[in-house]
């Protein structure tokens, strides 16, 4: 029996198969942010000099990267990358996710969106039939916290303030409990439109291209 940690490693790995490929000198990597991720980040070091370098979805992935000798560059000195690899909270079998617990979602949403694929690892665990178990991050203005967890409320969640969490952007994070999630890139439109919200944390607009969900069977590849 794999331990869920033997099955992330299994998921990071696959990643690295799969973007093989794209470690060519020129290429710059997008970087996601959670302990699946880490996994990679330790496995992409050993192409270190193959490619040139990489974009980071939060401060702790970039101090990763750079300790193992990745050069980490600014989002705004890169035009296009060819993937963009990560974990999730949930996903489902359209590829809609929910990311955000390790309060890195704004970053991951803006770097993912520059890369041409988001391939997101995981391990089984994280596939759901519907989204919304796990509670929806939503990172605010501070100003703007009450405001936007009121509109929230009509819209039938139950958000619930991060404590003592700062995201790297200097915001906070509401995680918002209880939500029916029927038609997620509706849900993420409207979310997006409440005035204070920074970013939330569905990614089903655009959704992953790739999912490799590790199980005991196996790395099962969707999409
Ligand atoms: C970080 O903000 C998240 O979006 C992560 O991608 C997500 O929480 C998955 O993390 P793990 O790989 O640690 O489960």
């Amino acid at each position: 029996m794999l331990s869920q940690q033997d099955l992330k490693q299994q998921a990071a790995d696959a990643a690295l198969t799969l973007i093989e490929p794209h470690l060519i000198a020129q290429a710059v990597i997008g970087v996601g942010t959670g302990s699946t991720a880490d996994l990679f980040i330790d496995g992409l070091a050993k192409y270190r000099g193959r490619f040139r370098g990489a974009v980071a979805s939060s401060e702790r992935s970039a101090k990763r990267l750079s300790d193992l000798g990745i050069l980490v560059l600014d989002l705004n000195e890169v035009q296009t990358m060819p993937v963009y690899v990560d974990g999730a909270d949930e996903i489902n079998i359209q590829l809609h996710m929910i990311k955000g617990g390790g309060g890195a979602l704004t970053r991951e949403k803006i770097v993912s969106s520059v890369a041409q694929q988001f391939i997101c690892i995981a391990d089984e665990s994280k596939l759901v039939e519907s989204l919304g178990r796990f509670p929806l991050p939503i990172e605010v203005l501070p100003m703007a916290r009450e405001a936007v967890a009121r509109v929230v409320q009509k819209l039938g969640g139950k958000p619930v303030l991060r404590q003592g969490f700062t995201t790297d952007n200097g915001n906070q994070i509401l995680d918002v409990h209880g939500m029916t999630i029927n038609n997620a890139p509706e849900l993420e439109r409207q979310l997006n439109n409440i005035s204070g919200v920074v970013t939330n944390g569905l990614f089903a607009i655009r959704p992953a291209h790739v999912a490799l969900l590790a199980t005991q069977q196996g790395v099962r590849r969707l999409g």
